[in-house]
């Protein structure tokens, strides 16, 4: 999967929430293919932007950055909010944990939690933090990385190989 299509469908999932939030998108040039499945995937993405509409103040911007590393394809989601509780930040993603300025807000608790599964099936990793600009909390950072995997073969070995294991 193009990690494009995902992005652009969680986006679109998202655009009644995230309405009136400037939104970048910085999503390197030739990222390779990933290995995922695409609906949960999305679900992933759609828990943090819509928790990232929920506990960041209206209108404030958010940024989506991925890039290739060596092994992993990092995928960044940056919020300008309030940020996550200190020494928290892991518990968040336990089932039914939520911030405790969050009780008013209506939620159960589940969605990092829910994220961190989908990550982890895929074989990889999710975090959260916060950034800090002059010593002061800027925003929340959500930090995922997937394995890049074995990029399909277009040039028919693949195919022969295949073949033979099945011979
Ligand atoms: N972008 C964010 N900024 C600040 N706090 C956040 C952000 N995303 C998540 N949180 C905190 O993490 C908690 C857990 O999030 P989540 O698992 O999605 O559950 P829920 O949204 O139902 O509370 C939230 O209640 C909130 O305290
Ligand atoms: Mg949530």
């Amino acid at each position: 999967q193009p990690l494009e299509e995902v992005v652009g469908s969680a986006l679109a999932a998202c655009r009644p929430v995230l309405q009136g939030r400037p939104v970048t998108v910085a999503l390197a040039d030739g990222l390779p293919l990933l290995s995922l499945d695409a609906v949960l995937f999305e679900r992933v993405l759609v828990n943090l932007l819509e928790n990232a509409a929920r506990y960041t103040p209206a209108g404030s911007a958010l940024a989506i950055r991925a890039e290739a590393l060596d092994q992993t394809v990092r995928l960044v989601v940056d919020d300008q909010g309030p940020g996550l509780p200190p020494g928290r930040e892991e518990a968040l993603f336990e089932k039914f944990e939520r911030g405790e300025r969050e009780s008013a807000t209506p939620g159960v608790g589940l969605g990092l939690a829910i994220s961190r599964a989908i990550v982890q099936a895929h074989g990889g990793t999710i975090h959260g933090a916060n950034r800090l600009e002059g010593g002061r909390v800027a925003g929340a950072r959500f930090t995922i990385e997937l394995p890049r995997g074995t990029p399909p073969e277009d040039d028919g070995s693949a195919a022969a190989a295949a073949d033979e294991d099945i011979r």
